[in-house]
């Protein structure tokens, strides 16, 4: 009796001496909030601007979510998606993970873990799984195995999605819950992290999600607020709308924005402490039917040829789209419903985040309290630095929540349409922005008299004092703040080659970027290109 006691007890001290040495899967205390960065680590085949490990900065990210791992469709085990890249087990191999996981001796604070599934992973796989109890046992052990392998801090589930596509909507949502559970229970002794990304639509959340008791279960949850429109579509929409606009009162519409999904998981079961919203980092684009239109809602020919680095039909990433700003003629104008960007060329019309619609994502979600943002993905932005410094978008996102701007509720297109009160004021005298895009359209639709014809508008800019006039409208190129006073010429904020024309035009102003004749360089004075 004595001695199985003092066995027990001696146990029982190992046990704590473990845990004690253990790492802790969670250790961000010096950045409080999440800002969880998912790496598509295919992009590494990428044939311009290849994104490798080494190129994430350890730094500004609190979490790394490896995309993606796979499951085996027989075995229904976890599976590593690219051996080649990932693997160590041949010197032939990447060592990818390894590599990965090691930026944590770079920087002791950063959690790494592995993501599971993704869109092209499809639903069935995971459906079969999670409904038959000997599968749902191989699969958990499965998970300890590999990330006590391959030394993850967690899984992060990431079945798109449960009862949806070819995943069985009757028992879908319970399976699922009893697998987390399940995996809940068995990373307990390891601390191992266990989130899952999620759908930002409605009708796709109903199916899926348990959401109260998945909120318990789950470290936290990242919500892909993106995605709302895309080529699959044949009228040109919004990757990701901050709010509704008011002429959309369609069910699609009411549902498909960032302010309805957050709201949406808050009022069912999930709570601001689980909760991280997505923030995209590449546009939705569609190819032009009729260049004369242009609007939103227009209809479009479907999805936009592949990029020029990532390949992919119906998508530009922020790093293709600012140079592709920079190299052609493009038109941009701000949503100030959506509180995000959409602009067009001859050929191609997209919806997309910048630095300035970002900066009202990050504004929405720290109002919200929710408690941290996710991103995906790091190899869209522009870690080369081809437009300006490196990684524009994530510095941005690290600064407003971790760094010197995270007392700022700043939204750069003017305030949010929402009037928040804070729970943690910031200097409201510095940071509040003076409101340039005032967000109530009746009173700030600016009353044109004359319709553009730019030779008659064309502006004397001296006249303009731009210190005391509100500008009639405040836009972003190259991350630089463009104010229109009235319809005219501007110089570029970055290239010498190219000039800016502000235009009101169908109730809206544009900001038009324009090239110079090749040889040529804008001269403001005499509003006109001029030989260099
Ligand atoms: C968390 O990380 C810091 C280094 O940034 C380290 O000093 C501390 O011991 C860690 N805490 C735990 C519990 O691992
Ligand atoms: C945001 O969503 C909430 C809840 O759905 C709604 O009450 C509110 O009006 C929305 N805000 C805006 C500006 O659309």
């Amino acid at each position: 009796m004595k001695t199985s006691c003092a066995i027990l007890i001696l146990m029982a001290c190992f046990g704590l001496m473990n845990a004690a040495v253990k790492r802790d899967h969670n250790n961000y205390s010096k950045n409080p909030m999440r800002i969880v960065c998912y790496v598509g680590t295919w992009s590494v085949y990428h044939k311009v601007d290849p994104y490798t490990i080494e190129d994430i900065d350890p730094f500004k990210c609190t979490h790394l979510m490896y995309g993606f791992a796979k499951i085996d469709e027989y075995k229904y085990t976890i599976q590593v998606f690219d051996p080649y890249q990932d693997d160590n087990h041949n010197t032939w191999e990447k060592h990818g993970y390894e590599r990965f996981n090691n930026l944590r001796l770079k920087n002791p604070e950063l959690t790494t873990m592995i993501s599971l599934g993704g869109w092209y992973e499809g639903s069935e796989k995971y459906s079969d799984m999670v409904a038959n109890p000997t599968y749902r046992k191989q699969f958990v052990q499965s998970v300890l195995d590999f990330l006590q392998e391959y030394k993850f801090d967690g899984l992060d589930l990431d079945w798109e999605y449960p009862g949806s596509r070819l995943g069985n909507p009757k028992i879908d949502k319970q399976n699922y819950l009893t697998l987390v559970r399940e995996l809940k229970e068995a990373f307990e002794p390891f601390g191992y992290l266990l989130t899952a990304a999620v759908s930002p639509g409605k009708d796709k959340i109903d199916v899926a999600y348990e959401l109260k008791e998945l909120n318990q279960l789950f470290d936290w949850m990242n919500v892909m607020t993106y995605d709302y429109h895309g080529g699959w579509e044949n009228v040109f929409g919004h990757n990701a709308p901050l709010y509704k606009r008011p002429d959309e009162t369609d069910e699609l519409h009411t549902y498909f924005n960032v302010n309805y999904t957050m709201h949406y998981y808050l009022n069912n079961g999930a709570t601001r402490d689980k909760l991280v919203m997505g923030v995209p980092f590449y546009g939705r684009a569609w190819s032009i039917e009729d260049r004369s239109k242009v609007k939103l809602g227009d209809p479009a020919k479907g999805m936009s040829p592949p990029g020029f680095i990532t390949g992919e039909e119906g998508v530009l990433s922020y790093i293709e789209l600012c140079q592709l700003f920079q190299k052609e003629e493009w038109h941009i104008q701000y949503d100030e419903y959506y509180n995000a960007p959409y602009g067009y060329n001859d050929k191609i019309w997209v919806g997309y985040d910048d630095l300035a619609s970002i900066s009202c994502k990050l504004a929405f979600l720290k109002e919200l309290g929710v408690s941290g943002v996710m991103i995906w993905s790091l190899e869209n932005d522009d870690f080369k630095g081809h437009c300006g410094p490196k990684y524009p978008l994530l510095n941005k996102v690290h600064n407003m929540i971790n760094g010197d701007e995270k007392n700022s509720y700043e939204c750069l297109l003017g305030p949010s349409t929402t009037t928040p009160t804070p729970t943690t004021p910031s200097t409201p005298s510095t940071t509040t922005p003076t409101p340039t895009t005032p967000s109530t359209p009746s009173t700030t639709t600016p009353t044109p008299t004359t319709p553009s014809t730019p030779s008659t508008t064309t502006p004397t800019p001296t006249t303009t004092d731009s210190t005391s006039e509100t500008p009639k409208y405040t836009t972003y190129v190259d991350g630089h703040l463009i104010k229109c006073y009235k319809e005219g010429d501007l110089p570029h904020p970055t290239n010498i080659h190219k000039y800016l024309v502000c235009e009101y035009v169908n109730g809206g102003w544009w900001v038009h970027i324009m090239p110079c004749p090749p040889g040529t360089i804008w001269c403001q004075e005499k509003l006109t290109c001029i030989t260099e």
